[in-house]
């Protein structure tokens, strides 16, 4: 499992292993589930999908631990090759598992096994489920088809594989997401249909499907009333959302986020992620309007040369996205902004490289997301020629990197003295005096204060810095309950 020293509240590399983690103490007699997530944020919200959904119809709990699970369920991810090399590695493991205990069950959903379908199976025959990311609803009826057939011969048997895409079905079907603490994720839209040059999104999630209007906003408001005080808006490109309205309306984006902050106990808006080209003036606007939404936003751009950009079909320049950005920061000025960088694209000369780090430093950005290229079957960018060695992209991402962190370290300086507007979420187990929280830009503050205030929003003057992502406050104002 990799580690990160800063994981941002909104924001993950798609390259991260999670265990799905339980929230409740289980009993020794009950059945257990283990969920293994690779990638980014829409899969590990698709897992926790995937524990309601069986832990309502089964009554399966969650372990951490995969010896004593009764299934196994590893939801993968295809960004990158290294990601889906992973995949059989793993596999090979959950094998000798399968070998000590036949009863047990193993399914592989996401985007590897959107891509793969049943050579997932030719390969690891002892996998008895492959479903897909728009599929995952569908795993009880699944797992009933299995256990009805376990006894059956081989050659009787049914491959039990459903990658299909049948449109946004998958959350009529889910049951209402379980709350823990006061930050919750909700999914808004599937797929992307950008079709950048390099990315298999488009291929394993389909193309972009927004959920409707009111199934958002009625989830929203349930979970504001369970507590929930801070929403993050999760699809591949948010701002590609075209929900559909009860009168047979669309809904755009913008007017979706001035829904959302209309909403009583929603004290807080994140979204991730966004595509630069769909980044409106009405977004910009919603920002000047919009208290609830932070002062940080992770707008991935890629390179920061024109050539490239075109080779990977943003289907922008550069300018346009300094312009959004200038734009922006009139109506925000403190605004944190974060990206993703891939690094030896296809093509991409010394001089490519220098614009990219150039532009990296001209925009000051707070901690980004850097990859190496990674060719994925079936996209254009596979076709293009490649001559630059491995290693001077690997040593061009170090440089990038080096940036990145310097940068951010920089941010979390910065806040010395400022006045930030925090989230508490809980007291710290090591000082019952002391709360902790996060800051619009992720930052975790920790200040003297009174259990009774975790749930609220507060503003803290800065006073000490003591970590990239940890700096020490005092309290200036606790807001009202915004519920
Ligand atoms: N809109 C999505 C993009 C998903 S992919 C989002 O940002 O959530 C996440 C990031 O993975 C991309 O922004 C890109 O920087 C990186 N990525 C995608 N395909 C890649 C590839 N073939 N090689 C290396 N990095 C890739
Ligand atoms: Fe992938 Fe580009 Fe969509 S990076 S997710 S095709 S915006």
């Amino acid at each position: 499992m990799t580690v990160q020293t800063f994981t941002p509240s909104a924001t993950k590399a798609a390259s991260e292993n999670t265990v799905t983690q339980p929230t409740h103490t289980t009993d020794v007699s009950m059945k257990k589930l283990y969920i293994e997530t690779q990638g980014c944020q829409m899969n590990e919200y698709d897992s926790h999908r995937m524990a309601d959904l069986l832990g309502d119809s089964y009554g399966y709990v969650l372990t951490t631990n995969p010896n004593e699970a009764d299934i196994l369920l590893m939801n993968t991810c295809s960004i990158r090759e290294k990601a889906q090399e992973k995949v059989f590695s793993e596999l090979g493991r959950w094998r000798k598992l399968k070998e000590q205990n036949p009863d047990l069950v193993i399914g592989v959903g996401g985007c590897v096994a959107s891509q793969e379908g049943d050579n997932i199976q030719k390969r690891a025959p002892y996998v008895d489920m492959v479903f897909g990311p728009q599929t995952l609803h569908r795993l009880p009826q699944m797992l009933d088809q299995h256990q009805a057939q376990v006894e059956k011969p081989k050659k009787e048997k049914i491959k039990l594989v459903d990658i299909s895409f049948p449109d946004i079905e998958k959350f009529d079907f889910l049951p209402e997401p379980r709350v823990e603490g006061f930050k919750a994720f909700v999914s808004i839209m599937e797929g992307c249909s950008k079709y950048c040059s390099f990315c298999v999104v488009p291929y394993t999630r389909g193309e972009e499907v927004s959920r409707p209007l009111d199934d958002v906003l009625a989830e929203i408001a349930g979970l504001a009333e369970k507590g929930v005080r801070e929403i993050s808006l999760l699809g591949q490109n948010v701002n590609g959302y075209r929900g559909e309205t009860f009168e047979g309306g669309i809904c755009t984006f913008p007017e979706l986020l001035r829904l959302v902050a209309e909403i009583p106990g929603i004290g807080r808006l994140r979204y991730t992620t966004s595509h630069p080209l769909e980044f409106s003036d009405e977004l910009i606007q919603c920002y000047r309007d919009l208290p609830q939404m932070v002062s940080h936003l992770h707008l991935p751009v890629q390179s920061g040369s024109n050539d490239v950009l075109q080779a990977m079909k943003r289907n922008h320049t550069i300018d346009v996205y300094i312009d959004k950005i200038a734009k922006l920061r009139k109506v925000r000025p403190d605004m944190h902004l974060s990206s993703d960088f891939i690094i030896g694209f296809p093509g991409e000369t010394d001089e490519h490289f220098a614009e990219t780090l150039q532009f990296i430093k001209d925009l000051d950005f707070d901690h980004s997301y850097s990859f190496v290229y990674s060719k994925r079957p079936g996209t254009p960018a596979s076709e293009l020629p490649d001559d630059t060695p491995e290693q001077v992209k690997k040593d061009r991402l170090a440089q990038v990197q080096q940036v990145i962190k310097q940068s951010s370290i920089d941010k979390t300086d910065a806040m010395l003295g400022k006045i930030e507007r925090v989230l508490i979420e809980k007291v710290s187990d090591k000082d019952p005096n002391l709360l902790i929280g996060t800051a619009d830009n992720t930052r975790l503050v920790t200040f003297i204060g009174d259990a009774a205030w975790v749930g609220r929003f507060a503003e803290i003057e800065i006073t000490e810095i003591k970590t990239l992502n940890l700096v020490y406050g005092e309290l200036l104002n606790l807001e009202p309950d915004v519920a």
